[in-house]
Order: C-alpha cells, then structure tokens, then sequence
C-alpha cells in the first residue's frame, strides 16, 4: 500500500471519530488563564451580583469583597451547567444563609455544551489546571491559607476537583466533596485521572442518583448515600435538573420519546425500576432449541420444572446471548445469530431479553444497572448449574454478549460461587462501561475460560484492550461505515451493526475470518504483518481457544464479508475496507 493511502486511511479514521460529535464541540488548548473559564466571587453583601476573579490580574483578586478570614468555599458545575444553574443556585444561597462565607464559582459552560460531553469530559483537566492556578495566586500572593478552601464539585465537577488536587502547588487541598461525581469517560484506573481519596486530606462524596450502597463504588474517605442514594424525597429540583423522582419515572415510561441528546439521557425514565432484585420482572430467559425456533419457551429461574418441561437437551451446546442497548429476542441480531445456528445443528441457545427494561441508556443508572443485570445472569447460570433434571455447569456454557451485554457478562464471574463460564464472547464491548478502577468489575481474560473478543468500533470509543485472551480488530477495530452518529446518545445506541453481522457469519461461513497477529494497527494498515500460515486462527465462533493475543481481520465491504484464508505469502491487509 501506497504511503498516501495509508495517511488517507487515517486521516479517514480521525474524522470518523470527530465527525461523532457537533462541529461545535471544543478542546481549548491546555493553556490558564483560559477566557472560557470565569471565577465569580459570592458573598452576603453581593448575592447577586458576583465580582470576577481573574487569577494572572492582582488587582481583580486584591480588589474583591473578601469576607475575611472566612472559609472559601469553590463550586463547581457539571456538564451543561454555568454560574446561575443549579446546583450553583441552591447551594450558593444555602450557603450564605448559614454562614458567610466567601463563595467561588467556576464557570465554564462555553467548554462544557450539549452535546459535547466527550469534550466537556476531557475538558475536565484543564478546568482543574486554571482553578488551581487560581488558588495557588491567591495563597502565594495573597495571604490566603490554604486551609481555608473547601472544594465542591457536582458531577463532572467532582472530578474536576480530583485535577485541581493533580495540579496544586501550594500544597494538598483540606477537603473535596463531590457530589455524585460523574462516571463516563472516567474510567481509569488512574488515580492522577480521577476523584479519589488522595486529592485532598478528606474527600467525602456523596451519592444521590445510584441504588444501594455496596454496589456503588466509592471513592472518597467517605462515601455518603443519600436516602439509600436513590429517588430523594422532598429534593428542590429545578426546571433543567437531572434527577427526577420514581414516581416520574414512571409517568416518563408512559410517555417516552427515544432521547436526543446527553441531557434527556440523564433523566432517569429509562432506567431499571423497582423492584431491585432477581429475579426481576422485566428481564427474561427465552430458550430456543431447533424445534422451537419459533416461539422461545419462557424460563423461570424459581422453578425448576420449567426447565424439566422445555425441549433443553444437556446434550447439546448451550449458548447464553445478551443483546445491547435497545435490543431483544424478537429484534435482529437475536433472531440473526439464531437462524444461523440453527443452520449448523442443534443448540440450547437463551436469550437473555431486558428490551423493556433497559430500552435507552440510562446514564445515571450506567454503573449499577450493567451489575444488576450480571447478578440476574449469574442467577440464571446457576440454575442451570445446579438443576435436579438438567444441570449443565458453567464450563459447558458458551456467553455471547455485544456492546453493553458483553460487559454484563464480564461482571457475571463476580457473582458465581463456583465455577467458571466456559467462554465469554465480547462483540464490541464499549469502553463506556468499563469505570472505576476494579479488574474484576470489567470484562477481561479472568471472567471465563476463553474470552475472545470482537472489535469493530475501539477507535470511535477510546482506547481499550486487549481484554480478552484473543482480541480482534476487524478492519483495524476503529470507525466502520456506518457506524458514526453525531450525538453521544446515537453513538452509544448505535449496535455497532457492523460486529454482529461479522460474527453471525462466522457461524455458518465455509470459508471463514481468518486473522493474523499483528503487534499494532499502523503496522496491520502498512502491511507490514505478514504472519506465518500457521499463525493464522479463525475469528468468531469457531476460534481455536488457544488463540492469544491481538489479532487483525480484513473483510470485504458487503456480505459475505469473510475473505477466507488469505494464502500463502498474502499480507494480512491487501485491500482497504474503504476503497
Ligand atoms: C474558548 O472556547 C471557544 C469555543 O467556545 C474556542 O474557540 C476558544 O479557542 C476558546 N478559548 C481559549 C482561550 O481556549
Ligand atoms: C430548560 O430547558 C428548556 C428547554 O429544554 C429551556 O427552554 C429553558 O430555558 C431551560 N431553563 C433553564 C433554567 O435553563
Ligand atoms: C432446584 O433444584 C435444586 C437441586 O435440587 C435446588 O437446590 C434448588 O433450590 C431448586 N430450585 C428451585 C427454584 O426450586
Ligand atoms: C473489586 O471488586 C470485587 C467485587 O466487587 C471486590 O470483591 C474486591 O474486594 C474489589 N477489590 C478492590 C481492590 O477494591
């Protein structure tokens, strides 16, 4: 391949992934002051008429109405939010109401619009960067003590806390609160990257929007959970505000229109309701064998004759499969990956059906809702396990979960007291998911006794992998046609339609995916791989479980999509996806 190409293929990725989200959506050079991010003093005398800060101008800060020796309390908004939103506008009177205190907002709206949450996410750092340039004017060159501060930040807030702690050189902040600090995209396990409990002498945060404690994860010296950090009674809520109470919801599901934007996916209408246990209601196992093809049979995990009474045969393989986000068993690529089974032979295949349950994204509900779901699954695993009539053990199950479904699956392992699933396969786990910094909440190579895992959208988004014992990248693993959207709420919905489709003909394909070893992409789009013939494995449901390690696939543009072996002395990518 030409030099050209390759840049041209690159440059092609690149838009791919800008092109996700409005033309609109910024990241400012890393350079404080910044003019798009504004401190507004607060005080008893000047409610409502804030006095700017300005951190490189002595005057604006030796001017100001300082309340002296008062604490000094910073605020800091989330996503969308600005100086005279809430929760700025509940907190700053209360507040004043109590004490007078000198109080700081930060603003910086212009670097955290809809539907840039993407950006306003990475923006974070540099929010923290210019606040901590602040307080390190103010205590060098002002005579405040740093003692004095007090950092509160809500959501993204939260975390832009966690970098004013990062860049400080004045020394370490005496208290952080965050307030339900945001999660997506602040799934690191560095701590430099995020709110924890090194960012200051005492960091409490507090929980309101997630379920009950415990399966929360915490992160602060201490983790407060508000009314079980869930539906809070009597909450003033404001006309934009996220979090709406239960019985909302509910008239929300009445009612609901698909969202457009990262704003309607804060609302929790289309979150998991009551009640939280497992079995739950709205989540079901669908057995489909041969015969039943049709109709799945309905499995109920408190009965053990239900599965006696169904046509599941403990001689044939046993595949569980866990749709994404706006999936079910009636929808493709449930049914897809059905037929094509059914094609080859004979299987017990459950589909695990929450369509109604979890029909969109529901952000304030993403950490805990993929870990409920899991120990629903586990649940289902066990009664497979230990059924009287026709246990099958958790080695003999074959897992295929794609996008979120993937990740449930990976935190299935978690709630298994023995055993371990035989195989894990990830179509497209989206990064997303993974959060906090616990190997044993993601998806990854301990989860099962093979995992191998798909991708097709990695580039679009963010860096993850290799997870699994065998990853695959199909036509590099980053933006495939047709897969990118313009707002955060298309890309997370979007099934990455391209994984599946691979997968489903990996069942049935007589020539097959073959992929080769390949150490990274700019090589794999060089063509500088040129694996051995033995070196070669077959993607998807047929790979050899000894495959480790990342492999590198190329389709053709249409089906049938598989090239099959690629011949000897062929490079692993001879044609561009794209031409
Ligand atoms: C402020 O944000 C605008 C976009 O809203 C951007 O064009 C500009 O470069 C930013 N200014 C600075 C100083 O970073
Ligand atoms: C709330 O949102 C609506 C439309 O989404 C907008 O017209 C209104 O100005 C917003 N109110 C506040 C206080 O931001
Ligand atoms: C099913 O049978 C197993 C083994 O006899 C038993 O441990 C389990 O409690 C039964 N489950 C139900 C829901 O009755
Ligand atoms: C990680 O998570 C698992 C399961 O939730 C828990 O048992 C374990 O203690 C956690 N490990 C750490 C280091 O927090």
């Amino acid at each position: 391949m030409r030099l050209s190409t390759v840049i041209l293929l690159i440059i092609k990725n690149i838009t791919g992934i800008l092109t996700l989200f409005s033309p609109n959506c910024v990241l400012p050079p890393m350079k404080c002051p910044n003019d798009n991010i504004t401190f507004w003093l607060y005080t008893r005398e000047n409610r409502n008429s804030p006095v700017e800060l300005k951190a490189m101008e002595p005057e604006s800060i030796k001017t100001a109405p300082w309340v002296k020796d008062a604490q000094i309390k910073i605020l800091i908004h989330g996503y969308t939010g600005h100086k005279n939103f809430s929760p700025n506008t509940e907190i700053r009177p209360a507040y004043l109401e109590c004490c007078n205190y000198n109080i700081i907002t930060v603003d910086y709206n212009k670097i955290a619009l809809e539907p840039c949450y993407m950006e306003a996410a990475r923006n974070t750092e540099l929010v923290g960067m210019c606040t901590a340039q602040l307080i390190d004017e103010m205590v060098s060159k002002h005579g405040f003590r740093l003692t004095d501060f007090h950092i509160i930040g809500f959501s993204l807030g939260g975390q832009i806390a966690g970098f004013i702690a990062n860049y400080l050189k004045a020394g370490k902040l005496s208290r952080i609160s965050a307030l339900d600090p945001a999660m997506p995209l602040f799934a690191t396990m560095d701590n430099r990257k995020k709110i924890d409990s090194g960012d200051a002498d005492f960091v409490d945060v507090l929980h309101t929007n997630a379920l009950g404690k415990g399966k929360l994860e915490t992160c602060g010296h201490a983790d407060f959970f508000a009314n079980s950090g869930y539906s809070q009674p009597g909450c003033t809520r404001t006309e934009n505000q996220t979090f709406n109470t239960q019985e909302q919801n509910l008239v929300k599901d009445e009612q609901r229109k698909k969202p457009q934007s990262v704003r309607d996916l804060l609302k929790t209408g289309s979150c998991i309701p009551a009640p939280y246990r497992c079995p739950h209601p709205k989540m079901q196992y669908y057995l489909y064998t041969r015969t039943t093809q049709e109709k799945g049979e309905l499995l109920n995990t408190l009965d053990n004759d239900s599965l006696t009474r169904s046509r599941f045969n403990t001689k044939h393989p046993t595949k569980v499969v866990v749709h994404g986000f706006g999936g079910g068993r009636n929808l493709s690529p449930s049914t897809d990956m059905r037929n094509a089974y059914f094609a080859r032979g004979n299987y017990n295949i459950i589909i695990v059906d929450y369509g109604s349950l979890v029909k969109e994204p529901c952000l304030s509900q993403i950490e805990w809702a993929p870990r409920f779901a899991a120990m629903c699954i586990s649940q289902l695993v066990e009664y497979l396990q230990y059924h009287p009539k026709k246990a099958v053990p958790p080695e003999k199950i074959h897992t295929i979960g794609y996008s979120v479904g993937a990740h449930i699956l990976g935190l299935v392992a978690n709630h298994l007291s023995e055993g371990k699933l035989g195989r894990i396969t990830g179509l497209d786990p989206t990064i997303f998911f993974y959060m906090g910094n616990n190997r044993s909440r993601d998806l990854d190579y301990t989860d099962a006794h093979f995992v191998d895992i798909l991708h097709t959208g990695a580039g679009i988004l963010g860096q993850w992998g290799p997870n699994g014992h065998a990853d695959f990248y199909v036509n590099g693993g980053s933006s495939q046609p047709g897969c990118a959207h313009d707002t955060i709420f298309q890309t997370l919905s979007c099934d990455h339609t391209k994984v599946t489709p691979y997968f489903i003909e990996s069942i049935t394909s007589p020539v097959g995916f073959w992929a080769g070893p390949c150490p990274n992409l700019f090589s794999y789009l060089i063509g500088w791989c040129e694996p051995k013939d033995t070196e070669y494995v077959l993607m998807g449901e047929h790979v050899t479980h000894k495959a480790r390690g990342v492999y590198y696939v190329t389709t053709n543009a249409n089906p049938p999509y598989a090239r099959g072996f690629p011949g000897k002395n062929r490079k692993l990518r001879s044609i561009s996806p794209y031409s």
